[in-house]
C-alpha cells in the first residue's frame, strides 16, 4: 500500500518524501510543478537511494487524479498541493480559491470513490489571523484575514463537514507555524521564485550576495526589541510531524487540528543574530515600515501534538540557520541545474561534492 503525496515536489513535500522513504514507506507523488521543479524530486531519489512513482498531474484535472488512484494501491494521502503566497492571493484571489478549494474537493471526491479516507492536510497558523491569545492553542477561534488564509480555513471547515457526513474518514489538520531550514545534506531546500517574501529565504539571499540588505518590517511592535515574533520550525521536524500524523489517522477515525510549532517565539532581530552566529556571515539590515497584515507576535502551544501525536520539534534555531545556509550556499540558484538522474529514474553516481562537500558521490554522508 502506498501513501499519495500531493505537492511532493515542493519545499515541505520534498522533506516529507525523504522522511517517508527513509522510514521504508511506499509513496506516490503528484505535482504540477506550478511552484517547483523536477530536479527537487531527483534530489529526493539521490538522498534516499529510493525510487517512487511520480505523476506530473494537476489536482484540478480530475481524470488524471483518478488514474493515479486506479494505477496504485493508495491507502492514505498527505495533501501539500496548494498555492501559498499571501500577497499574491490578494491580487488573484479566484486563482487561489480555485486551486486550493477545487483541488481539495477533487482530491476528496476521488479518495471517496476509491474508499481512501485517511488524510493529512497542510493547514497553516494563518487560520488564526491576529490573536492576542499566545501561545496559540487549537481552540483559538479561526479568523483568517487574507484570501490564502481563508482558503485554508474554508478547506478545514469543508473537511469537518465531510467527516460529519461520513464518520469513517480520519483527518489530521496540521497547522504549521513558520517552516524554515533545509535538509541537513544541503541537497533540498526552499527555492522561492524571484525575490523571497518570507524572512529566512530573504536573509539567505542577502548572505549569498544576491540581495544587498534585509528590510525589517517594523521596529515599533510591542515586543522586546520592537520587531515581530514568530515560531520558526525546522522543515525536517515538520516533515516528521506528518509521519506521526499518518500513524494517527491510520489508527483512528475523526478529524482533529494540530499545531506544529516549537512553542518558542523569536524576534526578527534574534533570527538575524542567530543566522550571523551560525554562519559567520554579516547580514546588513534596515528597519522600514511595518508590512500590512503582519501580526506582532505569533507562536504555538504545541502540547496537543505532543500528547496525541507523540511529536515534538527537536531542532533549534541555530540548526535551522545553518541548514538554510548550506542549502543556499551550495545551491545559489536553487534547483536550476542539469538533469542528474538516469532514464530509469534512479540517480547516477554523480559527483555532488561541489554542492555538498560533506557528501560522497552517492549523496550520502561520509
Ligand atoms: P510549495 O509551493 O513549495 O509546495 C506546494 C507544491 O504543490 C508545489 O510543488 C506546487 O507545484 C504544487 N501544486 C500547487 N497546486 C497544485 C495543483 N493544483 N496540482 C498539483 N500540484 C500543485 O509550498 P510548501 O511551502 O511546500 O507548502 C506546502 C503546503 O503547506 C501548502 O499547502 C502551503 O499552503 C502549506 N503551508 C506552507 C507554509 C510555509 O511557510 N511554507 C506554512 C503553512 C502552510
Ligand atoms: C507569512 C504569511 C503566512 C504564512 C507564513 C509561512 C504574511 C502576512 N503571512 O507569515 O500566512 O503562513 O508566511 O509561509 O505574509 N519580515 C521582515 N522582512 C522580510 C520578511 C519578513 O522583517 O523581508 C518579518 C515579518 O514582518 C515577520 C517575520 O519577519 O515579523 C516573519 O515573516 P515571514 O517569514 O514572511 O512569515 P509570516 O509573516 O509569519
Amino acid at each position: 500500500m502506498a501513501i499519495l503525496v500531493t505537492g511532493g515536489a515542493g519545499y515541505i513535500g520534498t522533506h516529507a518524501c525523504v522522511e517517508l522513504l527513509n522510514s521504508s514507506q511506499e509513496i506516490v507523488v503528484v505535482d504540477n510543478f506550478s511552484n517547483s521543479k523536477q530536479e527537487a524530486l531527483n534530489r529526493v531519489r539521490l538522498l534516499t537511494g529510493k525510487d517512487f512513482r511520480f505523476y506530473p498531474a494537476d489536482l484540478l484535472d480530475r481524470k488524471s487524479l483518478t488514474s493515479v488512484f486506479s494505477e496504485n494501491e493508495i491507502d492514505s494521502v498527505v495533501h501539500f498541493a496548494g498555492l501559498k503566497a499571501v500577497g499574491e492571493s490578494a491580487v488573484v484571489p479566484l486563482r487561489y480559491y480555485d486551486n486550493n478549494l477545487t483541488g481539495t474537493i477533487n482530491l476528496c471526491e476521488v479518495m471517496r470513490e476509491f474508499g481512501v479516507k485517511k488524510l493529512v492536510f497542510s493547514s497553516s497558523a494563518t487560520v488564526y489571523g491576529h490573536t492576542n491569545n499566545v501561545p496559540i492553542t487549537e481552540e483559538v477561534p479561526l479568523r483568517a484575514n487574507n484570501p490564502y488564509g481563508r482558503t485554508k480555513q474554508m478547506i478545514e471547515e469543508m473537511l469537518v463537514d465531510l467527516y460529519e457526513s461520513d464518520p469513517t474518514w480520519s483527518i489530521a489538520l496540521l497547522r504549521y507555524f513558520n517552516p524554515i531550514g533545509a535538509h541537513e545534506s544541503g541537497l533540498i531546500g526552499e527555492d522561492p521564485n524571484g525575490i523571497p517574501n518570507n524572512l529566512m529565504p530573504y536573509i539567505a539571499q542577502v548572505a549569498v550576495g544576491k540581495i544587498r540588505q534585509l528590510h525589517i518590517f517594523g521596529g515599533d511592535y510591542p515586543t522586546k526589541d520592537g520587531t515581530g515574533i514568530r515560531d520558526y520550525i525546522h522543515v525536517t521536524d515538520l516533515a516528521n510531524g506528518h509521519l506521526k500524523a499518518l500513524n494517527y489517522v491510520r489508527d483512528s477515525t475523526g478529524i482533529q487540528p494540530f499545531n506544529l510549532g516549537t512553542g518558542r517565539g523569536y524576534s526578527v532581530l534574534e533570527v538575524v543574530e542567530a543566522f550571523e552566529n551560525a554562519t559567520k556571515k554579516h547580514i546588513p539590515y534596515r528597519i522600514v515600515d511595518r508590512r500590512p497584515g503582519d501580526a506582532a507576535v505569533c507562536y504555538a502551544n504545541p502540547e496537543k501534538a505532543l500528547n496525541e501525536l507523540n511529536w515534538v520539534a527537536e531542532r533549534n534555531l541555530e540548526q535551522m540557520c545553518r541548514d538554510t545556509w548550506h542549502w543556499q550556499q551550495w545551491n545559489p540558484n536553487g534547483y536550476e541545474k542539469k538533469q542528474l538522474i538516469s532514464a530509469s529514474g534512479l540517480p547516477y553516481a554523480t559527483d555532488y561534492t561541489h554542492i555538498a562537500p560533506h557528501l560522497n558521490q552517492k549523496g550520502h554522508k561520509h
